[in-house]
């Protein structure tokens, strides 16, 4: 395991999500491993600690998310840009060796059975709370975050440290096609 992958309070962890990065959606079932990009990705509450994902009917991690009932949300960094657009960009329904095409590897972290995906900079492992109505009508899903993990050196005491880590840990902001934007300046506002 990377020896810089700290646990992140789970009362912390919706500040991994709140500057709206782009993510990667994991998930495991029956042997089966899957990676998917969002850019539909939200903090929904804080205790306990939960977020909301759109996953299309179309994709095959929604089908291993709705067979396990648990998913890893995880924020790819700028150097991990060509797996993002291409995990969201092939189907494992049409390639079953999806992954090792897209050049995604996976490690495991200590007492969890899901996959997670090196090189990104944080890490909610979700499980999924059913809401049948919203995921039908909307692809809506809400994971209730039962652990989470961040690079600390891009995120510590709480916070993240963009403007003083390496720019490849920078998070991806999708816009369409191929165009994303890594994230920019640090502002603090007036108290
Ligand atoms: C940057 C990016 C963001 C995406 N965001 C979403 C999203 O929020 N929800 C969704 O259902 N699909 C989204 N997609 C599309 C899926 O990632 C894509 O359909 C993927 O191929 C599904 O893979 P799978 O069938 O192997 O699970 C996105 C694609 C890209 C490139």
């Amino acid at each position: 395991m990377n020896p810089s992958i700290s646990p992140v309070p789970l009362d912390k962890a919706y500040r991994l999500l709140n500057h709206g990065p782009t993510v990667l959606v994991s998930a495991r079932h029956a042997g089966v491993d899957n990676v998917m990009a969002a850019a539909w990705c939200c903090a929904l509450d804080l205790a306990p600690t939960k977020l909301t994902v759109v996953l299309d009917k179309s994709s095959r991690t929604r089908t291993l998310v709705e067979e396990s009932g648990a998913f890893v949300i995880q924020i790819p960094t700028v150097a991990l840009l060509d797996v993002t657009k291409a995990v969201g960009s092939v189907s494992l329904a049409d390639d079953a060796d999806k992954l090792a095409h897209c050049g995604v590897a996976l490690f495991v972290l200590p007492a969890q059975a899901l996959p997670f995906v090196a090189g990104c900079s944080a890490w909610l492992a979700c499980r999924r709370v059913p809401e049948p109505h919203n995921e039908q009508a909307y692809d809506l899903f809400i994971g209730e975050v039962t652990a989470a993990w961040a690079d600390d050196r891009v995120f510590r005491d709480g916070h993240w440290h963009f403007e003083a880590a390496d720019p490849s840990l920078r998070s991806l902001h999708y816009v369409a096609g191929g165009h994303f934007y890594a994230i920019g300046e640090s502002l603090t506002a007036r108290d």
